[in-house]
């Protein structure tokens, strides 16, 4: 039996469509709001119909030497067509941190599964 963390893929988001993107400043300052951008399919496009979609992202924050991850944001693309409208899969959140860590994002594709991506970050 796998785990659940077996089963989440990863990838180079230049050439796999369903890695999350995760934009975010490489530098910040302790307790300043900076902006965490997700995204998908920045180099190659993901599908965003009925039957093939993008359904949600999280984004967790874990701080160095800490022993669990904190969720920091939650996204959930729920329109894929209906009446001819689409959320697209862009979640953006303002976030305050006070400690270096890494930013850690999971992506899930109603066809292809779970995949993550992770980004260091450092606070001064
Ligand atoms: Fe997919």
């Amino acid at each position: 039996m796998k785990s659940l963390g077996q089963l989440l893929q990863s990838g180079d988001w230049k050439g796999e469509k369903h890695v999350p993107v995760i934009h975010a400043p490489e530098k910040v300052s302790a307790g300043e709001s900076f902006e965490i951008k997700v995204s998908i399919g920045d180099a190659v496009a993901h599908p965003n119909s009925f039957e093939h979609y993008i359904a949600w992202f999280k984004v967790f924050f874990h701080p160095e030497g800490a022993k669990f991850p904190i969720e920091i944001a939650n996204f959930d693309f729920p329109t894929h067509g209906e009446g001819d409208n689409y959320t697209e899969p862009v979640g953006l959140a303002s976030v305050k941190l006070s400690k270096s860590g890494t930013i850690h994002a999971i992506s899930y594709c109603n066809i292809h599964g779970l995949w993550e991506n992770s980004k260091e970050i450092t606070v001064e």
